[in-house]
C-alpha cells in the first residue's frame, strides 16, 4: 500500500478525541499505559480521556488521581472500547474485547506481531489502526519509544532479585569473625537490555559474574560491568542480525554454545538467561545435564519463557524443582511477565515510551498519522504500524498474517468438509 502521508481530519472543533484507558485484561497483569501524571500534554490538546475504573490500581495509580489529572472514570469498559478513539494499552485486547473496538480507532502497545499474528486479525479487520510496540525500530530518534528495552531493563533486575531471594547462600562475599563465606556466582547468558542489567544488579549485590553472549560486541559491555565475558569460536560466521538483534544459529553454532554453557553451569549458583532471537522461538541452550549437574540449591531464572524458554527443561510460567546428581534440586523459574511484577516503575517507564510514541501520531488533539515516517512505517513498511484503516502496513507481518489467514482458511474448510 502507498505510504503517502494520511492526515485524519481534526474532530476538535466539533467532538474531542477520546482516549481511552483499559483497565488490562490479561491475567497477572498489572501495568498501565498511562498514569495521571501522563496525561498534562493530552489534557492541554483538549483530549477527552475516559478511564475503566481500577484501571491504574495494580500500579499504584487510584481513580481519583486520574480524576484530578482531568481524566474521567467509568466502570463500563464496553463504553470505553466502543467510543474510543485513541487506546493506549500494554497488551492487545482479546478476543472479545477487539470484536467491540470502534471502528477506525487506533490502538497502540504490545502486539505481538511476529510471534501470535493470528490474534490481531480481528482487530483488524474492525477496521482499525494498530501501532506495535515491539516493532519500533532501534534507530536514534525512537528510543525514547524503545519500550521493549524499558521492560527488559526490569526484567534483568527482578530475575536477579527473584533468584536472589531463592538462593539458600548469600550473593556477596562476607569475612566475618565466624568464617568467610565466598561470594556467589552468577551465570548470564544474553548479555542484551535484560541481560547487561542483571550483571549489573548482581555485581551490586556483590556476585561474581560471568556472561555469554553469541554478538562479540556485547563482551565490551559485559567486561565493562566488572564481569566476565566468555568467548566461544562460533567458526566467524555471522552473529548479528538488524538492529541490534542476534540472528538466528545453525544447530551447530547452538551446540558450541551449549558446550560452553554446561561447563560453566558446574560451578554456578544462578543463572539468569536472557537469549532471544526476535520473531523466532527462544534458542535451547541449557541443556538437561547441565541442569542436573548444578550444585543443589541453584537457581535458575529463564527470563526468555514467554518465547519459549532458553533452557531444555523450562515450563513457561512453571516453577519446577529439578534433580540433581548430586541430591537435592535446582529451582527452575520461568517467569511469564516480570515486567509485572515491578508495576509502579515498569508502568512509569512504560508510559513515558506510549506518550512519546503518542506525540508521533497526535497534532494538536487530532490524529496525524504519517506514515512516510519510518518509526511508523517509511519506504520499507518495516516501522511500528501493523495495519492502518484495517489494512495490513509492516511488510513483515503481513506476510505472517497472510500465512495465518490461509491456515484459518484451512481449519474452517476442513471443518466443513464431511
Ligand atoms: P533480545 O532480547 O532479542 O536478546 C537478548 C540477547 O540474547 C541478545 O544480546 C542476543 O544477542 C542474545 N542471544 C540470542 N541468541 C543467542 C544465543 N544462541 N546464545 C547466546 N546469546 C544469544 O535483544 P535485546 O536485549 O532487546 O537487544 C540486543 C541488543 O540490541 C542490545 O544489547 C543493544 O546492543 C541493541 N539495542 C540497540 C538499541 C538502539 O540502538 N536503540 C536499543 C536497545 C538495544
Amino acid at each position: 500500500m502507498s505510504t503517502a502521508a494520511r492526515l485524519v481530519p481534526s474532530l476538535s472543533m466539533e467532538a474531542p478525541l477520546i482516549l481511552g484507558i483499559l483497565k488490562e485484561s490479561a491475567p497477572g497483569e498489572t501495568r498501565v499505559s498511562l498514569l495521571p501524571e501522563n496525561l498534562k500534554s493530552l489534557v492541554a490538546q483538549d483530549l477527552s480521556i475516559q478511564v475503566e475504573s481500577g484501571a491504574g490500581e495494580g500500579a499504584g495509580a487510584s481513580d481519583r488521581g486520574y480524576t484530578e489529572a482531568g481524566a474521567t472514570i467509568t466502570a463500563d469498559r464496553r463504553w470505553i472500547l466502543a467510543n474510543a478513539d485513541l487506546l493506549p494499552v500494554v497488551n492487545l485486547p482479546n478476543a472479545a474485547d477487539q470484536t467491540r473496538l470502534k471502528a477506525g480507532a487506533v490502538v497502540v502497545g504490545f502486539m505481538k506481531p511476529l510471534d501470535a499474528p493470528a490474534a490481531l486479525i480481528e482487530a483488524i479487520h474492525r477496521p482499525t489502526t494498530l501501532f506495535s510496540m515491539e516493532l519500533v525500530p532501534r534507530i536514534t530518534r525512537a528510543q525514547s519509544m524503545d519500550a521493549l528495552s524499558s521492560m527488559a531493563t526490569i526484567a534483568g533486575y527482578k530475575a536477579v532479585v527473584s533468584a536472589a531471594d531463592l538462593l539458600p547462600r548469600l550473593f556477596p562475599m562476607l569475612i566475618t569473625a565466624a568464617g568467610t563465606i565466598p561470594p556467589a556466582r552468577v551465570f548470564v547468558i544474553g548479555a542484551g537490555v535484560a541481560g547487561l542489567q542483571a550483571i549489573a544488579t548482581a555485581r551490586r549485590l556483590g556476585a561474581v559474574v560471568e556472561a555469554y553472549d553469541v554478538r562479540a560486541a556485547a563482551g565490551e559491555q559485559v567486561r565493562s560491568l566488572g564481569a566476565k565475558f566468555l568467548d566461544v569460536d562460533l567458526g566467524g560466521i555471522n552473529t548479528e542480525g538488524g538492529g541490534g538483534y542476534a540472528a538466528e544459529l545453525t544447530e551447530e553454532a547452538l551446540d558450541r554454545g551449549r558446550d560452553l554453557i554446561t561447563k560453566t553451569a558446574a560451578h554456578s549458583d544462578v543463572i539468569i538467561t536472557t537469549a532471544q532471537v526476535p520473531g523466532r522461538p527462544a534458542p535451547t541452550l541449557i541443556r538437561r545435564a547441565a541442569v542436573e549437574a548444578m550444585r543443589p540449591g541453584s537457581v535458575i531464572v529463564d527470563v526468555a519463557a514467554p518465547a519459549g524458554g532458553n533452557c531444555e527443561l523450562t515450563q513457561p510460567g512453571v516453577t519446577q524443582i529439578i534433580a540433581t546428581q548430586n541430591g537435592g534440586g535446582v529451582t527452575l523459574l520461568a517467569p511469564l511477565n516480570l515486567a509485572a511484577e515491578v508495576p509502579i516503575h515498569a508502568s512509569q517507564l512504560y508510559a513515558r515510551n506510549i506518550l512519546n510514541f503518542l506525540a508521533l501520531i497526535l497534532k494538536n488533539g487530532a490524529l496525524s498519522i504519517d506514515l512516510t515516517d519510518e518509526i511508523l512505517a517509511g519506504e520499507l513498511q518495516s516501522g511500528a504500524c501493523v495495519a492502518h484503516e484495517g489494512q495490513p502496513v509492516n511488510a513483515r507481518v503481513a506476510k505472517l498474517l497472510e500465512a495465518a489467514h490461509a491456515t484459518e482458511l484451512e481449519i474452517a474448510h476442513a471443518g466443513s468438509t464431511p
